[in-house]
């Protein structure tokens, strides 16, 4: 039987096609084996620096270093074969200039082989996602509720909420795209604001948080899995991943203790 040609991998412009389309399906995903069970479902998936906090259990992901970043996409784009990989910048290493931003993105682009990447941040951001497009880095942007800023907002807040703030997000979502994002993240955005903003530019929005108004939707997966002890609003748990977790160690444990594990079929006999 002839084998069926490799899938071609999903890219950044393929993203920015499917404005106003079908929803765009994501996730985040730190390691491979996870990254292969959903390849087949989603059109991207997230390297997020929240693994800061999901998996190496930080406050915020302020703490989070380019290495590790560098280190989980890898075992991304190992895992996935179809959906785009987009890894994060992390805090630090892309606000000081253009110039630092792409070296940095540049360095995470060859040693993860990922289709893009994404850095948080509206109007301020503009010039270096300009920079960086023009020298091949696809660029995902991030706004609304950026994490990286939880020290300056006091908290992680959900934005636009009282109308006063709308002009200055809307502003945020125009100057990104017109720099060349190929998508934009909104991120705990009020509904009505999110829905203006997805009306309003041309290219994707993917929502966290942001309502059903967005071209696309994202979840960080150990929330939707059920496996987070702690989830915001916005999270819907789509299974109980944890408790099925506790029930296997529970079971182990038992087994051990009474010596009913391992049995014959785990054992290795001498070959006669
Ligand atoms: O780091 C992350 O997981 C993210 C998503 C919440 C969009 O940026």
């Amino acid at each position: 039987m002839a084998e069926s040609p490799p899938q071609r991998r999903i890219t950044a412009p393929d993203i920015t096609a499917r404005k106003g389309a079908a929803p765009i399906v994501s996730l985040t995903s730190y390691h491979a084996h996870t990254a292969a069970i959903a390849d087949k479902y989603v059109d991207f998936l997230l390297v997020g620096d929240s693994l800061g906090m999901v998996m190496h259990g930080f406050e915020s992901t302020i703490p989070v270093p380019l290495d590790l970043m560098i280190m989980h996409g890898r075992a991304v784009t190992r895992g996935a074969r179809r959906a785009l990989v987009v890894v994060d910048m992390p805090f630090g290493s892309y606000e000081e200039s253009p110039a630092q931003a792409f070296r940095n993105a540049a360095r995470v682009m060859k040693e993860t082989e990922c289709g893009a990447i994404k850095l948080e941040g509206g109007r301020r951001m503009a010039e270096t996602i300009r920079f960086l497009t023009e020298r091949g880095i696809p660029v995902m942007a991030h706004i609304g509720m950026t994490p990286q800023s939880v020290n300056v907002m006091g908290g992680f807040v959900t934005q636009g909420r009282t109308r006063d703030q709308w002009a200055h997000i809307e502003e945020d979502a125009r100057l990104v795209a017109e720099a060349g994002a190929f998508a934009v993240v909104l991120e705990a955005l009020a509904e009505p604001l999110a829905a203006k903003i997805t009306a309003a530019i041309p290219i994707p929005t993917i929502g966290i948080g942001a309502s059903a108004h967005c071209d696309g939707q994202i979840l960080v997966m150990e929330d939707m899995l059920g496996l987070s002890p702690k989830v915001a609003k916005f999270v819907k748990e789509f299974g109980k991943v944890g408790k099925v977790i506790e029930d296997a160690i529970a079971l182990y444990a038992e087994e051990v203790r009474t010596r009913s594990f391992p049995a014959a079929e785990n054992t290795y006999k001498v070959k006669d």
